[in-house]
């Protein structure tokens, strides 16, 4: 597949495969993220748009029938060698879901989470980092006076900035978005969608969606993705308006999926 120039990728993947048992979930995809920028991934159910992003955290590891073969490189290094230290890859590359998931613990130590496990202790410096996750997030003024409140006590919407807050604390280069809007109410679903507008000017963010209005509002580029391949990948605003591949056209002018 001819594809556009991307000159600053920060994760790279080349002829990744993918395997649940003996059947192929991934076939065979290339695809250059660029730096600091959202990507959309697209496809009707089933198409394999999780299951590329959890390759890019090795979030995969956790299914005991799973196999990759290829490639994926952030930041130069390849994820799957051996050396990797799949913690530190977990920070570099968080994650939010679709379905929030803050810990029945306080607003305080569920954004810390990350930075406790990794024993950090100074509280000056673990406050700090609260504010500005959660300033990050979108949820500061929403929560600064009730830090010490359990997290299960927030709206869904405000559950799911949390754990934005809660990725961002660590610092990561790269945040991976399962549809994270998919539970949220649409003046929820416009505040993150505010918010993914102010987080790609510190990080690089991969959005899986099942909304097509969505993915055209909030991402710079787009890959469509159809049964485990990789059909089209371009700028949002050219593969929405003009998609090179009929596929792709039948899909974003919901002719199936
Ligand atoms: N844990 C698993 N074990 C076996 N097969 C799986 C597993 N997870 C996903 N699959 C299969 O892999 C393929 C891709 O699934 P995946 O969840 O990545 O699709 P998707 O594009 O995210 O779909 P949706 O839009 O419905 O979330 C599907 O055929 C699915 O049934
Ligand atoms: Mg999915």
């Amino acid at each position: 597949m001819k594809q556009i120039q991307i000159d600053n990728p920060i994760i790279e993947v080349e002829d990744l495969r993918f395997y649940y048992g003996e059947s192929r979930a991934i076939h065979g995809v290339d695809l250059k993220f660029p730096e600091k920028q959202v990507t959309a991934l697209i496809g009707p159910s089933g198409c394999g748009k999780s299951t590329l992003l959890r390759c890019f955290n090795r979030m995969n590891d956790l299914i005991d029938i799973s196999r990759v073969e290829g490639k994926v490189i952030l930041d130069g290094e390849s994820i799957y060698d051996k050396s990797t230290d799949v913690i530190e890859l977990r920070r570099k590359v968080g994650m939010v879901f679709q379905k929030s998931n803050p810990f029945p613990k306080s607003i305080y130590e569920n954004v810390i989470y990350g930075l406790r496990i990794a024993g950090e202790k100074d509280k000056a410096f673990l406050d700090e980092r609260v504010e500005n996750s959660l300033k990050g997030a979108a949820l500061w003024d929403e929560v600064k006076d009730r830090l010490q409140d359990s997290a299960l006590g927030l709206s869904g919407g405000q559950m799911q900035r949390l754990c934005i807050a809660r990725a961002i604390a660590v610092n990561p280069s790269v945040i991976l978005m399962d549809e994270p809007c998919s539970a949220l109410d649409p003046k929820s679903t416009a505040r993150v969608e505010e918010l993914i507008g102010e987080l790609r000017k510190d990080f690089t963010i991969i959005i899986v969606t099942h909304n097509m209005q969505q993915a055209a509002r909030v991402s710079d580029f787009t890959a469509f993705l159809f049964e485990g391949d990789l059909i089209e990948f371009g700028v949002t605003k050219q593969l929405f308006v003009k998609p090179a591949k009929k596929q792709t056209e039948d899909y974003i002018t919901g002719r199936f999926g």
